[in-house]
């Protein structure tokens, strides 16, 4: 009788929220499912599994991702940060704490991947008005419809850190 053989399964290491995981995955099995399904990481959420709808955006190595889209293989070695760890020290993020300031939520399902983004977007530095910020937070769908208040959101933290900066300049 004819075996089945075993899945491959490629060895990699991932930093996820400051810890060092070291993994064995199969080389089609994607980053949002290895957070969500293996590592039990389910504040990120899985909408569309295509791409289309920014659920589930998290960070690699300070970059914006759509972790559906990625191939854990692909991501050997890199820093993953989801939103399981924005908050530091017990304390919450400044845009999780805006979000919760400017009722920036609905359902809720968007909001990990509206924030991961959100954090992406602070990072690049190159977004400076709320026209920018709606643009360049338009791979993230809220289905409910919250998207003034992640705009109000979004800017409460970015446009004091803009002053702050070219204040020091
Ligand atoms: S679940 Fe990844 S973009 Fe929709
Ligand atoms: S709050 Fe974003 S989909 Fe409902």
């Amino acid at each position: 009788m004819n075996q089945i053989p075993p899945h491959p399964q490629i060895p990699i290491s991932l930093t996820i929220n400051g810890t060092l995981h070291e993994l064995k995955v199969e080389p089609w099995v994607t980053l949002l499912d290895l957070l969500r399904e293996r590592l039990s990481l389910t504040g990120t959420k899985k909408g569309c599994d295509q791409g289309q709808c920014g659920a589930c955006t998290v960070l690699v190595d300070g970059k914006r991702v759509n972790s559906c889209l990625a191939l854990a293989v692909s991501r050997d070695g890199a820093e993953i940060t989801t939103i399981e760890g924005l908050a530091q020290n017990g304390e919450l993020h400044p845009l999780q704490v805006a979000f919760i300031e400017r009722d920036a939520f609905q359902c809720g399902y968007c909001t990990p991947g509206q924030i991961c983004s959100a954090a992406g977007l602070l990072a690049e530095g190159h977004t400076r008005s709320r026209a920018e910020i709606r643009e360049h937070m338009s791979g993230n769908l809220c289905r409910c419809g919250a998207y003034t208040n992640i705009a109000d959101a979004v800017e409460d933290v970015l446009m004091p850190r803009i002053a702050a900066k070219e204040a020091a300049e």
